[in-house]
């Protein structure tokens, strides 16, 4: 089993601790054998969380709120005609067994409401008698998912977070770009131009294998260097934008000190605890839980947004170790401060004790769930006697 459930990491019987960290930073066996061999490890950063020296730590006061929208007289699939109020400018995080109702309520019911009241088209929308509240106070509905970003495989994560047009930018400015006539498209895998002519700035030529997976080789004309030479020799600060495209993203943030505006185009890829990821890793390598924070720091560096956004996520701890939930927490808490709201559907206790509002539906999954067991602080959860999350809270 490949997990990251605490539960399960104490029912069995040997375990195999990858790491020490992400990407480059990891791929060796940190610690091996059973549950207290791996909380004994010095070296496991899944000992240490597990063992409780390192820990997700919950805030010391939930959020207050005034705004908030409400869904009345919920009724698809097993909901019991329930009326729900979700606070806004904060992390609400529904909870409930698997099959209680969550994703009915939000996916099926509140984001397609909220999103034909803005006039997007959308998904059908889930029985409900009415949907009222503080619509207005947002602007936007964000639903972020663990999905690859990008369909290109020339996509990666600066492209994703548009701070690859700033780079652009910077070669196109150097002498040797002025003398020989690049401009910014040069410097772009693209379009046509700059790129390799063979691979169209792929790097690599796939082979299609009649019954075997697909097989990648290295551009023979460029090396998989994506460029042509003549813009492989523009250099800012004696590197190409090949070499840009090879550097970690704390790297290259060091790197790009004097440029602030790029340096600070890339922070958010650091924020999100994803320094560790090369600039150009083609998007389609990302893991699931990487992919996802790279959306979200998508939306960190647009700060200046006047938009106000609503972020729902279906259980996005999905594939997360403790180290990576903990830098989830801080992404979205750092959008919370910037005015957008989080609706969380989640499993995890970490997420849910960290909530500024728990909706909890249930009591059971199917027919004997859909109903609304509570709606509070975490800390009046365990006044809802029928609530299996406040059990095991
Ligand atoms: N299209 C459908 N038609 C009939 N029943 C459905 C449909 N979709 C979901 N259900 C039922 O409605 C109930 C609630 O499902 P829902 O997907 O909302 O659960 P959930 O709380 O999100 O569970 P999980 O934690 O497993 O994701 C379940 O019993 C499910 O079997
Ligand atoms: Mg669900
Ligand atoms: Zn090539």
């Amino acid at each position: 089993m490949v997990e990251h459930d605490e539960m399960m990491m104490r029912e069995a019987d040997h375990i195999i601790d990858m790491g020490p960290l992400a990407s480059h930073l990891g791929g060796e066996v940190v610690a091996e054998g059973n549950y207290d061999d791996i909380i004994s490890s010095p070296k496991s950063l899944t000992g240490k969380y597990l063992y409780g020296e390192l820990k997700i730590e919950p805030p010391k006061m939930a959020r207050k709120w005034n705004r908030s929208i409400i869904i009345e007289g919920a009724r698809q699939n097993n909901l019991k005609n329930i009326t729900v109020e979700f606070p806004m400018n904060l992390l609400c995080v529904v909870s409930g067994v698997s099959g209680s109702g969550k994703t009915t309520l939000v996916k099926q019911i509140l984001v397609p409401a909220l999103r034909k009241l803005k006039g997007e088209f959308g998904d059908k929308v889930g029985y409900h008698k009415q949907i009222s509240g503080d619509v207005e106070s947002i602007g936007l509905i964000e639903l972020v998912d663990q999905n690859p970003i990008g369909k290109s495989s020339r996509s990666n994560p600066v492209t994703y977070i548009k701070a690859y047009d700033e780079i652009r930018d910077l070669f196109a400015k150097q002498p040797l770009s002025k003398m020989r006539g690049f401009q910014p498209k040069h410097f772009s895998f693209n379009v046509d131009g700059g790129r390799c002519d063979t691979c169209k700035g792929e790097g690599e030529q796939v082979v299609e294998m009649q019954f075997l997976a697909d097989v990648h080789l290295t551009c023979e004309a460029c090396g998989g260097k994506r460029f042509k030479e003549e813009v492989l020799e523009v250099k800012y600060k004696d590197k190409s934008i090949y070499d840009v495209l090879e550097m970690s993203v704390d790297e290259a943030i060091d790197f790009f000190a004097a440029e602030k505006n790029l340096a600070g185009a890339i922070q958010p890829l650091s924020d999100v605890g994803l320094g560790y990821i090369k600039l150009g890793q083609s998007s389609g390598t990302l893991s699931g839980g990487e992919a996802q924070r790279v959306k979200l720091a998508s939306f960190l560096g647009k700060s200046r947004v006047s938009n106000k956004i609503l972020f729902v996520f279906d259980e996005p701890t999905t594939g997360l170790h403790f180290h990576d939930i903990k830098k989830l927490l801080a992404s979205i808490n750092a959008l919370i401060e910037q005015g957008h709201s989080i609706i969380v559907i989640e499993h995890n206790m970490d997420v849910i004790r960290s909530a500024d509002w728990i909706i909890d539906l249930g009591p059971e999954a199917g027919d004997s769930g859909g109903n609304l067991v509570f709606a509070g602080k975490p800390s009046d959860l365990k006044k809802a006697k029928s609530s299996y999350t406040a059990l095991y809270l």
